[in-house]
C-alpha cells in the first residue's frame, strides 16, 4: 500500500489566497491594514529564518507587518515594555514572540503580558484555558493546521483513535485539545512512554511532535492510519558537509504502510504561518467589534 501524500503546500497556499481577500476587505472596511508585530530576540539561526517568513507572508497577505528584532542581550524589563507598548498600539492587531527566547529571559512571564485579544499563537494561558474548556480562543498555528488538514483527508474524526507523540506546549498539549473537541479518543505519548510503539499501532490518526529524527518506524503504523509529522530535524546529508531536513517519521517505511501522510518538508510547515495569518485577521476583525466568524476561514 502507497500513502496519499497531504499536500500541506498547496492546501496552505489556497488559505492563504482566501485571506488575502479578507483583507483586502479589511483593508476596506477599517481604512487600515490588519496588523501583525513579530518580536524576535537574539540572533538564533531557525528563529531568523521563520522570522523572515513570516514577514513576507504578511505584506503577501496585504496585512502590515511590524518587526522587531531585539539584541541577545535585552533585558526582561525592556521586552516587557515594548510588548506593553504594542497592546497599546492601535494599528497592532496581533503580537508574536518568536521562541525560544534566551535563557535569562522568562517566557512565561513575556507570554503572559501579550494582550490575550491580540494573542495570535494562543500561548497566552487564558487562550489555553479557553481551549481546554471549549471557548471560543485563539488556538496555536501548528496543532490548527494539522487539523486543518485532518478534517480535510477525513471529514469528521468523531470516534477515532489518535495518539500525539509529544506533550509541548505549542504543539502536543494543543494538538490533543483539539482533536478532543473532535470526539477522537486522544491519548499523549512522549519520550518516557513505555511500549510507545504498542501504544501508536492502536491509532487512526498519528501527530508526531517530539523532536527525534525519524523515530516513528513503519512497524508501528495501522495500515491505513492517517500519520501528520510535525518535526523538522537537520540531520547529515548523504555528501560530506551536506544536511537534508527530516521529520519525527520514517516516511520511506511509514508511506509504505500509511493511508495518507504529510512530508517533510511541504507539510505541516507551511500550515503554521498559514494559520498565523488566519489568527492575525480574526483579531483585526475582533479589534474593530466585527464579528468576522472564524469558520469563515
Ligand atoms: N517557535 C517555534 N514555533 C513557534 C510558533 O508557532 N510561534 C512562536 N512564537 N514561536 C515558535
Amino acid at each position: 500500500m502507497t500513502a496519499r501524500l497531504i499536500d500541506g503546500k498547496a492546501f496552505a497556499a489556497a488559505l492563504r489566497a482566501r485571506i488575502a481577500t479578507l483583507a483586502a476587505e479589511f483593508s476596506a472596511t477599517a481604512g487600515r491594514k490588519a496588523g501583525l508585530a513579530v518580536v524576535l530576540v537574539g540572533e538564533d539561526p531557525a528563529s531568523q529564518v521563520y522570522v523572515r517568513s513570516k514577514a513576507k507572508a504578511t505584506a503577501e497577505a496585504g496585512m502590515a507587518g511590524f518587526e522587531h528584532r531585539l539584541p541577545a542581550e535585552t533585558s526582561q524589563a525592556d521586552l516587557l515594555a515594548l510588548i506593553a507598548a504594542l497592546n497599546a498600539d492601535p494599528a497592532v492587531d496581533g503580537i508574536l514572540v518568536q521562541l525560544p527566547l534566551p535563557a535569562h529571559l522568562d517566557e512565561h512571564t513575556v507570554i503572559a503580558t501579550i494582550d490575550p485579544d491580540k494573542d495570535v499563537d494562543g500561548f497566552h494561558v487564558s487562550n489555553a484555558g479557553r481551549l481546554a474548556v471549549g471557548l471560543p480562543g485563539f488556538v496555536p498555528c501548528t496543532p490548527l493546521g494539522c487539523l486543518m488538514l485532518l478534517r480535510d483527508q477525513l471529514g469528521s474524526l468523531a470516534g477515532l483513535n489518535a495518539v500525539v507523540i509529544g506533550r509541548s506546549n505549542i504543539v502536543g498539549k494543543p494538538m490533543a485539545q483539539l482533536l478532543l473537541g473532535e470526539n477522537c479518543t486522544v491519548t499523549i505519548a512522549h519520550s518516557r512512554t513505555r511500549n510507545l510503539a504498542d501504544v501508536v499501532r492502536g491509532a487512526d490518526v498519528v501527530v508526531a511532535a517530539v523532536g527525534r529524527p525519524e523515530l516513528v518506524k513503519a512497524e508501528w503504523i495501522k495500515p491505513g492510519a492517517i500519520v501528520i509529522d510535525v518535526g523538522i530535524n537537520r540531520v547529515p546529508g548523504d555528501a560530506p558537509g551536506k544536511t537534508r531536513l527530516v521529520g519525527d517519521v520514517d516516511f520511506a517505511g511509514v508511506s509504505a504502510v500509511a493511508g495518507a501522510i504529510t512530508p517533510v518538508p511541504g507539510g505541516v510547515g507551511p500550515m503554521t504561518i498559514a494559520v498565523l495569518l488566519r489568527n492575525a485577521l480574526v483579531a483585526a476583525y475582533r479589534h474593530i467589534g466585527d464579528p468576522l466568524p472564524p469558520e469563515a476561514i
